[in-house]
């Protein structure tokens, strides 16, 4: 089956992305009994799960319970969107190749939380966003994607956080569009796309 299944923590803005590029989602499963991404999921009538990571004494068992409910839907493709929760190799290695993350940062500067504060007290002058497959190293794995945007003078975390969630929201249904078309090609730990879209966007219009 063609579809994917989205993993998502809490607002969801991401996974409406992606429902709204037309990604063929079979389910949204989240970690967090009442995620508000979950209520947006269920207007649009996509079958939803809740995998409280707290219900579990360890990460083994949460990530097997949590690994049942995906392959329940036999997706192609599993994809994070704000999932907040580190992944242990077992549960990794077993969608390997299959498993999208978006970052917001420009990997590999800044993996892991609160990157817009780091960047701007880093003083980069460049910030933005990763999709890239996920591997047991956090936040390191192949890279499809990247969009950059500005660090302007009077940037706050919260206002660069805006300006590249824009960009996530762009970037993420694409990349996920070119797995499922079959574009991806991982070599020696890069990706290419058959056909050579552009693997970055630079927005400096905002
Ligand atoms: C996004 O910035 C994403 O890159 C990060 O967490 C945030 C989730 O936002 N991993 P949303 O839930 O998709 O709105």
């Amino acid at each position: 089956m063609s579809s994917i299944v989205v993993l998502i923590s809490g607002r969801g803005s991401n996974m409406q992305a992606l429902l709204d590029a037309g990604i063929p989602v079979a389910a949204v499963i989240s970690n967090v009994t009442g995620a508000a991404g979950l209520a947006i999921a269920e207007q649009r009538g996509i079958a939803t799960r809740v995998v409280p990571h707290k219900d579990y004494a360890s990460r083994e068992s949460f990530e097997e319970a949590l690994a049942g409910q995906i392959d329940a839907f036999s997706p192609r493709l599993v994809a994070l969107a704000g999932f907040m929760r580190v992944l242990g190799p077992g549960f990794v290695d077993g969608y390997r190749d299959r498993m999208l993350n978006i970052h917001p940062s420009l990997l590999p500067a800044f993996p892991g939380l609160n990157t817009h504060e780091r960047a701007l007290a880093e003083g980069v002058k460049l910030h933005g966003c990763t999709v890239h497959f996920v591997t047991a190293d956090l936040d390191h794995g192949p890279i499809v994607a990247q969009a950059a945007v500005p660090v302007r003078r009077d940037d706050t975390a919260a206002s660069l956080a805006q300006r590249v969630l824009k960009q996530e929201h762009v970037l993420y249904p694409r990349a996920v569009r070119w797995f499922l078309d079959g574009r991806l090609v991982i070599k020696r730990g890069t990706v290419n796309v058959k056909g050579n879209d552009a693997q970055f966007v630079f927005d400096d219009s905002a």
